[in-house]
């Protein structure tokens, strides 16, 4: 009898112990995609393009805790779904090959994965992380891990000088997000991973803002790429989810017993939802971006607007560096206010744009960065990097650009009738 994972009671289908998707990324060729397609074609079809058990074009969800063995020492690849599950396991390796690495991990949200690289640390090591960055990623690492002894040094890594400048004997890692959430900072990834790589430490991309569609960190020296998939690649604010992709085989043992050991690993429902979202990644990302520079550019025109920060203006300090990085300059814009008194009309006036904490998603957003995703970060060290009363940010969604053009500038009438001028 042959070695397959399944009986011929299934009505002939069967799955070849060595046809089993491997939880890693070493793919049957007989299976996966054409190793040269193009990104647009990639993310509609996937690593995988159809279930190798029963031909499924959609990727099954399998909504299973735990897989019954063959035998003693024989296993189909998955054993216990906190560890491996074959819908995330398919989202794995389609962010992997997306992102340009060799491994994929999916976590609950974008914190866990965040959460889950920052073990492979210790107490001692030194991190260098960009002071204009997501507050639960600041929470996260001045609340619980600086008490256990991990030393972080907040610093505006657009400036090379300052990383240069901070780096001492003992840093392991540079943790960056570029363009930064929410001041649209730009960081020179090749110029950070040279430095980090001097003395052996790893560089940290967040790639949130830009997604895969438009920047690949890895290509550019970058160790490791972190995605809060919540945003742009499931895109469709229905779920949340996180990523880490890298090409070491070091890392990924460390990094999948982190994972199976903290548990916040992506549920199938989930991890299908994800999937589903990134067929559209490419459509979706060109939309985004085709709306926020008109939008930006309106922004700027308007009398009640003081400053508008979107990396696709010309005269954005970090435009030239962005065009040598980056394929596009993506979907979000943060603004400021002339009259702080203005965000509390803006907010609950604006009616197609919905007034939450998120982005990337279909649907445009707006955030107060103050009171809502930069609410953790001390007051001196928030105004220090920009965010102020005064700042808005905006997720541009996918619909007709007019309209939310229409929908703010309504907005501001509004704030005009209120405020006065
Ligand atoms: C840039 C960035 N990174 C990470 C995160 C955390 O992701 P999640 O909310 O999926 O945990 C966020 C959330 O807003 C973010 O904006």
């Amino acid at each position: 009898m042959s070695d397959t994972a399944s009986n011929s009671k299934n009505g002939g289908l069967s799955y070849p112990a060595d046809h089993c998707p491997d939880p890693g990324v070493s793919l049957d060729p007989d299976v996966s995609l054409d190793p040269g397609v193009s990104l647009d074609t990639l993310v509609v079809h996937g690593a995988v393009p159809f279930d190798p058990l029963t031909g499924a074009v959609s990727v099954p969800i399998y909504q299973s805790s735990t897989f019954r063995h063959p035998g003693l020492g024989r296993s189909t690849g998955y054993d216990y779904g906190r560890a491996v599950n074959p819908t995330r396991s398919e989202l794995e390796r389609t962010i992997a090959r997306i992102e340009h690495g060799k491994y994929g991990l999916a976590f609950a949200t974008g914190m866990g994965a965040i959460s889950a690289l920052i073990k492979l640390y210790r107490p001692g090591d030194h991190i260098i992380v960009s002071e204009d960055l997501y507050g639960g990623t600041y929470r996260l690492f001045h609340d619980y891990y600086e008490p256990y002894g991990y030393i972080f040094s907040w610093i505006d890594t657009s400036s090379i000088d300052l990383v240069r400048a901070a780096l001492r004997p003992e840093t392991k890692a540079l943790f960056i997000e570029t363009p930064s959430n929410p001041m649209m900072k730009v960081t020179d990834i090749r110029a950070c991973a040279e430095l980090i790589h001097q003395q052996g430490g790893h560089l940290i991309v967040d790639n949130t803002f830009l997604s895969p569609w438009f920047q690949n960190p890895l290509d550019l020296g970058a160790d490791m790429v972190v995605h809060s998939g919540t945003k742009y690649l499931a895109g469709h604010n229905d779920t949340l989810s996180g990523f880490i992709v890298h090409s070491s085989g070091v890392l990924e043992e460390a990094l999948r017993n982190i994972q199976k050991s903290e548990g916040a690993s992506l549920a199938p429902f989930d991890a299908w939802l994800v999937l589903r979202g990134i067929k559209t990644l490419a459509l979706r990302m060109e939309r985004h971006e085709k709306n926020a520079l008109p939008i930006a550019r309106w922004l700027r025109e308007q009398g009640r607007v003081e400053k508008v920060f979107y990396p696709g203006f010309e005269d954005h300090p970090q435009y030239r560096l962005s065009k040598t990085q980056s394929r596009g300059f993506g979907g979000m814009i943060s603004f400021y206010v002339k009259n702080p008194a203005d965000v509390a009309v803006l907010l609950r006036s604006l009616s197609l744009i919905l007034f939450a904490e998120s982005l990337g998603g279909v649907e445009s957003l707006i955030t107060y960065p103050l009171a809502q995703t930069h609410g953790a970060i001390p007051e001196p060290m928030r105004i220090a990097a920009g965010v102020t009363e005064k700042l808005v940010r905006l997720s541009a969604g996918i619909e007709n650009a007019e309209d939310i053009i229409s929908d703010l500038d309504q907005a501001f009438r509004r704030c005009e009738k209120e405020n006065g001028l």
